[in-house]
């Protein structure tokens, strides 16, 4: 199915100053890493993220933390952006092209984002490539090995799974990855400038996220009361699917590429 939008949702897109843009799991599904809460598959399918990705899981049991999020990043390292993060990266330098602003603010921690050549303004859950020590934050740039079976099936055992985390070359704590942990506060600045992006969006397209995890999940409401027009691209309905004014009920690697055409279609129209 291909999903459009009304023409006057297209002709606001095409004269929008400030269009932000937040993106979720389902931003990067189709570049093969699975989202967290859609069907269970491989890694995802044995070891919960809510059990895992939490301070007091890594104290009960720092191997198998550490040896999870070294399989993740080695999975998101090998993912290539799908067409969803190209077009973005097209659009962001076509509104910069014409004295605009499109900011990318997101909840992943992969960097497909970056890799299809866009600037990301806040990673307000971290990132899988920074790594930091646990006790005195320390960031950490020594080797980071990964062994054992890499193909993403999930069918390793815990044992399999556990790394011992290096130790931090100030401190000789074990080191952690750099990522929001449940229950942990966002990084200041990353969130304060997607809650800015937000507010002064005229358009803000929300794409591949359930919306139950806050509080990046009250920034569609947010910028929806600041005037922003909101446009949800997700196949499914999701927590914040009310928050928006107009929905695109597809994937983001069809449904980016096929807007941007859209939009770029008509010229410029001021
Ligand atoms: N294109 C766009 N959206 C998609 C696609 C796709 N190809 N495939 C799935 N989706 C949608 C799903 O319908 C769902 O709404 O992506 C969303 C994924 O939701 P979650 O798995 O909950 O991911 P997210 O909202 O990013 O999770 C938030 O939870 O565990 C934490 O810290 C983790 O940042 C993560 C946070």
């Amino acid at each position: 199915m291909t999903a459009t939008l009304p023409d006057d949702v297209l002709t606001a897109l095409r004269r929008a100053d400030t269009i932000t843009v937040l993106t979720g799991a389902g931003m990067s599904a189709q570049s093969g890493i699975p989202t967290f809460r859609d069907a269970q598959t491989g890694l995802w399918s044995r070891f919960d993220p809510a059990d895992l990705a939490s301070h007091a899981a890594f104290v009960r049991d720092p191997d198998l933390v550490w040896g999870w999020y070294r399989r993740r990043a080695a999975l998101a390292a090998r993912a290539e952006p799908n067409s969803g993060h190209v077009a973005l990266a097209r659009w962001q330098q076509h509104a910069a092209d014409r004295g605009g602003r499109l900011t990318i603010a997101t909840q992943n921690v992969d960097d497909l984002h970056e890799r299809a050549g866009a600037v990301v303004a806040a990673h307000v859950h971290g990132s899988l490539t920074a790594v930091r020590c646990s006790i005195c934050d320390t960031p950490y740039h020594g080797p980071l090995d990964v062994t054992g079976d890499l193909d993403g099936t999930g069918d390793d055992t815990e044992d399999e799974i556990r790394m011992p985390p290096p130790p931090c070359a100030d401190c000789g704590s074990p080191v952690r990855p750099d990522i929001v942990w449940f229950g942990e506060a966002l990084p200041e600045d990353a969130w304060r400038a997607a809650e800015t992006a937000a507010e002064e969006a005229d358009v803000v397209l929300v794409i591949g996220t359930s919306g139950v995890v806050y509080p990046f999940a009250g920034l569609p409401a947010l910028a929806r009361s600041a005037g922003a027009l909101v446009i949800e691209i997700d196949p499914a309905e999701t927590a914040v699917s009310d928050m928006a004014h107009h929905h695109l009920r597809a994937g983001a690697a069809d449904a980016l590429p096929a807007l941007l055409d859209s939009v770029l279609d008509h010229g410029e129209v001021r």
